[in-house]
This record gives structure tokens, sequence and C-alpha cells, in this order.
């Protein structure tokens, strides 16, 4: 596995996720300890995009809890259907949101978080075992790239699970 992250700060939001994709690919093949693949996944993340909080919420016993993140702590269980991450499990769908403020029965973990986007993880029976919850103390910060690659992301986790 790689042990060293190559990351322009300087190329476009779009090409960066390009050249991180491979290289969390070499990161995560070989090992297939889950903790330990999300973890770096999301360390990754944070070092190449420094997101404001970026990390996974696991799917146990019909709640969401909370797994390996980067950034500040944040709230341990969310039930089903409650905030964006509730929801973005829910309805098996990806979220965007703007303006967290905006969002019914946003769970407010940091008053910083202004906008956010959340990814569910399927297993191979394409049910949701997983969400990828990614915030932003900026509003309006996630877009169709962070969707895209991102939910390349989690089909990624989807082959290791
Ligand atoms: N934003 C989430 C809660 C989790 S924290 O922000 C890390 C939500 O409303 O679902």
């Amino acid at each position: 596995m790689t042990e060293e992250l190559f990351i322009n700060q300087q190329v476009s939001k779009e090409k960066k996720y390009q050249e991180l994709l491979p290289q969390l690919e070499a990161l995560v093949s070989g090992e297939n300890d889950l903790i330990a693949n999300l973890a770096n996944l999301m360390a990754a993340l944070k070092q190449a995009f420094n997101f404001w909080w970026v990390g996974v919420y696991v799917v146990k016993n019909d709640e969401l809890v909370l797994g390996p993140f980067q950034g500040p702590i944040a709230c341990t269980r969310i039930i089903k259907g409650k905030g964006v991450c509730g929801t973005a499990w829910q309805q098996a769908k990806t979220i965007i949101v703007d303006d967290v403020d905006q969002f019914p029965g946003h769970i407010a973990c940091s008053s910083l978080s202004k906008s956010e986007i959340v990814v569910p993880v399927f297993n191979k029976n394409k049910e949701v075992i997983m969400i990828i919850d990614v915030d932003s103390e900026k509003l309006a910060d996630f877009d169709q790239t962070d969707e895209v690659y991102l939910n390349k992301i989690a089909n990624l986790i989807t082959n290791f699970v």
C-alpha cells in the first residue's frame, strides 16, 4: 500500500478527486480490516480537501452509529429518518444540503457546520450498510462533482465489506 498521498492543491476539485481515487484504491488494497480502511479513507479525504468534518456512520441494529471520522466530536447515534444522515439512509440516496438550517430536523453536531453531503454505502445486496457524511463550514460547498466521486468512494467500500 502507499503510505504517502500525492495531493496537488493547485488543481480543480474534480482533478483532485481523479488523482486521489487510484491512491485510495491502492490504500485499501491488501488490507481487509474494515475499521482500518475506513479510518484511512476518511483521513485521506480530510487531507485532500480539508473538509470541516468527514466520517462514516455505520448501520447497527437499526440505528446509525458513529464510525471512523476526522474533525470535531460528533453525535454517536442517529435513528432512521432523522437529520440528513438518517434521511439519506431511509431514502437510500445521496443528499446535498446547501444550508443545513433550512433542512427540517437537521442534527446540529456543530454550529459551525453550514452545508453537507451524505452518501449511502451499499452492500452487494443493495442494502445501505453505512453512510459517508461530509460537512463544510461554508454554505453550498458541495455539488455534483462531490456526489460523483464520493459515490465512487462508496463503491470502493462496497468492494471490501
Ligand atoms: N449532519 C448530520 C449529523 C451528523 S454530524 O453533522 C457529524 C445530520 O444532520 O444528519
